[in-house]
């Protein structure tokens, strides 16, 4: 199984960032973590961080154009602004889970509108870190059940 982890802009500086939001995990801390649960559970994991929308899009062409198994996409603040996105992710057959680690509907009014949320497979938010495992479990599901 192929799955492409994307992180949009500003997750980079997890560790830094706001930690009463994201918690004080770095993102290089984060992807060994996934790449051990990867591991243990046959998952071939492709990580990729970027601060450009087009970049983003670019991943995810790439993901449908090889023909991965899963996204999971924490498209951070591109979430609540970018059709671009939105229309990428409309036009693949891979399937993309939504992910954030803060609970975006506990917070600002404008966080709670997502462009992805209507395109994408289901949005797992809140769970910190946890939500990219989480995201990882549906994709194992879903390639269980066939
Ligand atoms: C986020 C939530 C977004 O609203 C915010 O812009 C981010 C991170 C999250 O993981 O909680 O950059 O996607």
């Amino acid at each position: 199984m192929r799955v492409l982890i994307l992180n949009g802009p500003n997750l980079n500086r997890l560790g830094k960032r706001e930690p009463d939001a994201y918690g004080t995990f770095t993102l290089d801390q984060l992807i060994g973590e996934l790449e051990q649960f990867a591991y243990a559970n046959g998952i071939e994991l492709t990580n990729s961080q970027s601060n450009h929308e087009g970049e983003i899009i670019d991943w995810l062409q790439q993901a449908e154009r090889q023909s991965f198994d899963g996204v999971v996409l924490n498209a951070g603040a591109y979430t609540h602004t970018s059709i671009a996105i939105r229309d990428a992710i409309a036009s693949m057959e891979v399937p993309v889970i939504e992910v954030h680690i803060s609970n975006v509907y506990k917070r600002e009014e404008f966080r709670h509108h997502s462009y992805i949320a209507p395109v994408a497979d289901g949005q797992i938010t809140g769970f910190g870190k946890d939500v990219y495992f989480l995201g990882l479990h549906a994709l194992l599901l879903r390639n269980q059940r066939g």
